[in-house]
């Protein structure tokens, strides 16, 4: 497969990322710092045995005009491209964001407003050239809103929202498009944080994810104890979602 990622410097798309390139695929990568890009590819073209040739192109989640021309470069690169995947997000504590507008303003039009312009631009380079997967990490705190993550979870109910809506409108089209639901992984992003009951690792969210890149269904939580986690805290009263701290 030809796979482009935004967010393989780190985390659950680095080790994505690496797997593609251990498996053969051939990956692109997209993101914001050329230095840490650099890094990566190199990384990235000596796990596949130096079979494949990585590239990369620069595109910052906060400068939305940055997208066209970056998928622009990975498909001339690629020539078809398989499968776009949108693995970089912010995360930020409910606490700090409750008291920092500014963080607030930023987090919410990274991970909703710019994260669906990226994934227009996307799905409309994939269907020009007749289908293709988008792939985008949404979160498991967008599925029922909780206390610990109003705001963060808000930006990724809407984006799952949003990617539901595109399977519907697109997938005649020859569009799959997927929405990964994470639990806790243990990642940068949830250095800090204490890990809860089935935290994953993102070694194992990265099979999970190449996997549905094979055979893509419009949701996949992972690792998927959390499918039962959720499907658990989505029937819980609301009176008792207002005394828990979950
Ligand atoms: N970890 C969890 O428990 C968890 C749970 C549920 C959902 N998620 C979601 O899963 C995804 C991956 O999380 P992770 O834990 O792997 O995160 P991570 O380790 O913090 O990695 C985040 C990636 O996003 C990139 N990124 C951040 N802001 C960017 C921007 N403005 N432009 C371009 N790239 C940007 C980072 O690039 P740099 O190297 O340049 O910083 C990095 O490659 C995120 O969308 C997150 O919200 C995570």
């Amino acid at each position: 497969m030809n796979v482009v990622i935004l967010g393989a410097t780190k985390g659950m798309g680095r080790a994505l990322a690496r797997l593609c390139a251990e498996s053969g695929d051939r990956v692109f990568l997209l993101g914001r710092d050329a230095e840490d890009l650099r890094r990566s590819c190199a990384d990235l073209i000596v796990r596949s045995g130096q079979h494949q040739p990585v590239e990369f192109a620069l595109c910052d989640l906060e400068q939305s005009a940055s997208f066209e021309p970056a998928i622009a470069q990975a498909k001339q690169a690629l020539g078809h491209i398989d499968a776009i995947v949108v693995t970089a997000g912010q995360f930020a504590t409910q606490d700090d964001l409750e008291s920092d507008s500014a963080l607030l303003e930023r987090l919410l039009r990274v991970n909703f407003v710019n994260t669906v312009l990226l994934c227009e631009a996307a799905r409309k380079l994939l269907l020009a050239q007749g289908g293709g997967t988008l792939c985008v990490f949404g979160s498991v705190a967008g599925d029922r809103a909780r206390k610990p993550v109003i705001l963060y979870g808000a930006s990724k109910a809407g984006l799952a929202a949003y990617l539901n809506g595109l399977d519907h409108k697109y997938y005649a089209s020859g569009l799959r498009v997927i929405c990964v639901r994470p639990g806790f992984v243990k990642t940068g992003m949830t250095a800090g944080l204490r890990p809860p009951p089935f935290a994953g690792e993102p070694e194992q969210v990265a099979r999970d994810v190449r996997a549905a890149l094979r055979s893509p269904r419009p949701v996949i939580y992972t690792p998927l104890v959390w499918e039962l986690v959720m499907s658990a805290i989505s029937v819980l009263p609301r009176a008792v979602m207002r005394r828990i701290n979950f």
